[in-house]
């Protein structure tokens, strides 16, 4: 539309000389913000513009691909992809305690982001070092945090990790004046993939903290089944505007007794929190149709090995929070 493109255009321009002849390093989460950002910040500079991809294994099915391809193949940006499964496993093996949990998927993300980061750096020539940080902060993001910079997963204004302490980033922030909708009519002007433009919020620690109990490659596997099987039906029923989002959660610390064919099982429970919300703060369970919740638990516990029963969280918030951990 005209608005759009107005607000593209000057904030390519306005990119264009904040970078000049400069490089810029984004951080791509799978999310909204970073990849408009990203994609903005490649239309006003093209290769100056390099994006680091982060590979955690937390993430659910297709995202990563989402990324790694369809993200590319809309903006022809340069990635570099840090395959870091294995480091998060080993980091996270025994743990069960959520805030733990997130302390450690948190401090293992900045590393792996600032070594990626270092390499960036070092490999850029001389007369166009890289000098400035893309962040997707939207309006909202500096509105609350009281003027400050954005609550992103990386940190503002730091120092990179191996390289001389003189070496700091310069922010580069063109969504700061839009709202959510706005950056998605942005993206959508900029041809990025729906399944990107209309993404759900999905948590940074990811299915990470959607494993109540340690988190293992099994179950990370187990519950990105129970999980795409869930999206699938909720776009397929026409529900992804009308949900908020629908974290799907495993209990692996819990059995109960089921039976199936002849067999008596032992399986764990899925739990499906389908929330209705304006912005997060708070939220209510969605009275979401009964035949479509038919459709979710009778797939799930089908398709998915050892889960045996799928259960709905049917809490507000307050008093539960929209994730389990
Ligand atoms: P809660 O569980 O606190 O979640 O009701 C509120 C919203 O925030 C999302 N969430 C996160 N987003 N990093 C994020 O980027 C995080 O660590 C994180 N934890 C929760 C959650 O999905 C919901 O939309």
């Amino acid at each position: 539309s005209w608005t759009m493109g107005n607000i593209i255009e000057e904030q390519i321009a306005a990119i264009r000389e904040q970078v000049g002849n400069k490089r810029a390093i984004c951080g791509l989460s799978g999310g909204v913000d970073s990849a408009v950002a990203a994609a903005l910040v490649q239309k006003a500079i093209g290769d100056q513009l390099t994006c680091v991809y982060v590979d955690h294994g937390l993430m659910r099915k297709g995202e990563s691909e989402q990324v790694e391809k369809d993200f590319v193949a809309a903006t022809g940006v340069q990635l570099k992809v840090v395959d870091a499964q294995e480091r998060f496993l080993a980091a996270l093996a025994g743990v069960s305690d959520p805030e733990t949990k997130r302390k450690i998927i948190g401090r293992e993300f900045i590393r792996v982001f600032e070594q990626a980061q270092a390499e960036i750096v070092a490999e850029a020539p001389n007369d166009h070092p890289v000098a400035f940080l893309v962040q997707g902060t939207l309006y909202p993001d500096i509105v609350e945090s009281g003027g400050g910079t954005g609550t992103a997963n990386i940190k503002s204004h730091h120092n990179v990790g191996g390289l001389p302490d003189d070496i700091e980033f310069e922010l580069v922030e063109p969504l700061r004046q839009l709202f959510k909708d706005e950056v998605r009519m942005v993206g959508s002007e900029l041809g990025l993939p729906e399944e990107i433009v209309h993404r759900q919020p999905f948590p940074g620690p990811g299915l990470g903290i959607r494993i109540v109990g340690e988190v293992t490659r099994d179950r990370l596997d187990l519950l990105r089944e129970a999980d795409a099987i869930a999206r699938e039906e909720l776009t397929a029923a026409g529900l992804d505007r009308e949900i908020w989002q629908c974290p799907v959660v495993l209990l692996a610390d819990v059995r109960s007794v089921g039976v199936q064919g002849d067999g008596r099982t032992y399986g764990h429970p899925i739990v499906l929190r389908p929330v209705s919300s304006e912005d997060a703060m708070t939220a209510d369970w969605t009275r979401m149709p009964y035949d479509v919740l038919a459709r979710i638990s009778t797939r799930i516990t089908n398709e998915v090995a050892d889960v045996n029963r799928v259960v709905l969280d049917v809490t507000s918030k307050p008093p539960g929070t929209i994730e389990w951990e």
